[in-house]
Formats: structure tokens, sequence, C-alpha cells
């Protein structure tokens, strides 16, 4: 499976802040947005990940992440001109995707979850079609949003309905099999010119290939999309850290603990940070990994 991150966007519902920066290098608490969802491919098992940004901001992401090699991964970069929508994504991505099954995940997104990692391989190992993750919300007309009956069975799709027929939102991550750059160039732009990526997941109900994973209890998820989003999402991260004593996608943690990289090289990477709490943890965890 390939993943791919979409960084790109002009971030206008988050201005000032973004007028002159990417939104998905903005902090969320002690690191840069991106971390967050690129720590969710990583997972999922997932290590040949492009990264899509906006003209000016790849050159940014690319000095902060490079190539990926010290995470173990493979990590490559592409420009998405102007914010055409987010199934444009799977379009750039498609010769990264080449066939394959894909995880798309959104650059503002921040998920956690103490049975999130589990949920997401067991996802991505019983992938049919395409696997939406669910997560209510007090407002359902900033999301796309799913009605299911009582089976469990999604029945529609709608993105940002003025009428919501649920509370259910469609969370900025999706798995999709082989199909889905076919069925993402097979769709209309939305009247303001958008590839909306709602479209590519009614085409997959249209087939009945659409699982829908409730993330449930005990789950967090935060689209960073506006002030107070990104403040609640920074204020949750520092509580999991401060008082719970658990990182929260810290990358080269996570790299160790999925077998990308090795104690040593979590050592190390640590030591260079070390003036950092953040740094000072590796090596603490690099010394003592469970
Ligand atoms: C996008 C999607 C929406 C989804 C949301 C999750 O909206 O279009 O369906 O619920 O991400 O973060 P946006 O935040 O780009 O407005």
């Amino acid at each position: 499976m390939k993943g791919i991150v979409l960084a790109g966007g002009s971030g206008t519902r988050l201005f000032p802040l973004t007028s002159a920066m990417s939104k998905q290098l903005l902090p969320v608490y002690n690191k840069p947005m991106v971390y967050y969802p690129l720590s969710v491919l990583m997972l999922a098992g997932i290590r040949d990940i492009l990264l899509i940004s906006a003209p000016d901001a790849v050159p940014v992401m690319r000095s902060l992440l490079g190539d990926g090699s010290r995470l173990g991964l493979n990590l490559s970069y592409a420009v998405q001109e102007e914010p055409r929508g987010i199934a444009e994504a799977l379009l750039i991505g498609a010769d990264h995707i080449d066939g394959d099954a894909s995880a798309l995940v959104l650059g503002d997104n921040v998920f956690h979850g103490t049975g999130f990692p589990e949920l997401l391989r067991r996802s991505r190992d019983r992938l049919d079609g395409c696997v939406l993750f669910g997560s209510p919300v007090p407002d359902p007309e900033r999301y796309g949003i799913a009605e299911v009956d009582s089976t469990g069975r999604v029945v529609s799709l709608e993105e940002k309905p003025r009428q919501p027929r649920s509370h259910t939102a469609i969370t900025g991550l999706y798995l999709y099999d082989h199909e889905a750059v076919d069925i993402a160039r097979g769709i209309t732009p939305s009247p303001r010119g958008e590839l909306e990526i709602t479209d590519v997941n009614l085409e997959y109900l249209r087939r009945g290939r659409v699982t829908l994973t409730e993330l449930g209890r005990g789950s967090a998820w935060f689209d960073c999309g506006t002030h107070d989003s990104l403040l609640a999402a920074g204020q949750y991260v520092q509580y999991v850290e401060q008082y719970e004593g658990e990182s929260v996608a810290c990358l080269e943690e996570v790299a160790l603990r999925m077998g990308f990289i090795d104690v040593d090289a979590c050592h190390r990477l640590g030591a260079g940070m070390r003036q950092s709490t953040y740094g000072r943890h590796l090596t603490r965890i690099a010394r003592t990994p469970d």
C-alpha cells in the first residue's frame, strides 16, 4: 500500500497565521502539524509516502523531512499548483500509487487513541474497496457526513450538508483499493472547480464497496482547520504528553516501534535534538525500549 499526505490548500480559515506559512507546518503543541498525519501512515506500516503541497511549501517540507531515510521511509514530494480539491491528490499521486492500494491522509488531521494503530492495521488488512473512518462531531455542516443504517451499512455520504442526516463526520483518512485513481479520473469538478473526495467515496458507495469504521470512544480526532480546533489539538497533545506520559506523533519513536529504524538510530536522532524535551524523550526511549 502506498501513502499520500495531502498538505496543500491555502489555509484561508487560519489567516493571518497562514498568510506567509503553510498550514501544515504550523505547530501543534511541540511538532509541525504534518508530523501527525505522517505518523498515521507509518502506524499503518506504510513506508512509501508522497507528500503533496503548495509550490512554495514543498522546499520547506523537504528541508524538514528530507528523503525520509532517517526514519526508514521513502519520502517523495509533489506540487499541487492550486487547491483543486482533495481527490486531485489521487491524480497527482497516480504514478506513485502505480496500480497499488493507497492510504490518503489530510495534512491537517490529528488522530490519537489507544486502539487506533490496531484499528488502522486491521482496516488495512481487510480492505475491500474503500475504508472511511467516522467520528462524531457537534457541527456536521463543516464536514463530509455519513449516514448509516441499523446494521452499520453506509447509506449516504454528503459533503458539508446544509441539513446533515447524522453527526458522523468522515475524517481525513481514506484507504482505497487499486481502483481509486481511475475513479478520481472519472469524477466531475464541483461548481467551485474542485475534485471532491466525497465524490470518489460516493462512487465506491454506488459499487457497494464502502466500509465505515467508527473511531469510537477513547479516540480523538481533530481537523486543525480553524483557530479553535488548532488550539484544541495542541492542548490535547500537551495533556496526553505531559499528564499521560505518552507521546503523540513522535515520528522517530513510531519508526522505532514499527521496526523501521533501530535503537542506535533512534538514540542518534534524539541526541541531535537533546536541547528539546522531544530530543531527550527519544534518547530515553532508545535506552529503554519496551
Ligand atoms: C475535508 C473533506 C471533508 C472531511 C474533512 C476532514 O474538508 O472535504 O469531507 O470531513 O476534510 O478533515 P475540509 O477540511 O478540507 O474543508
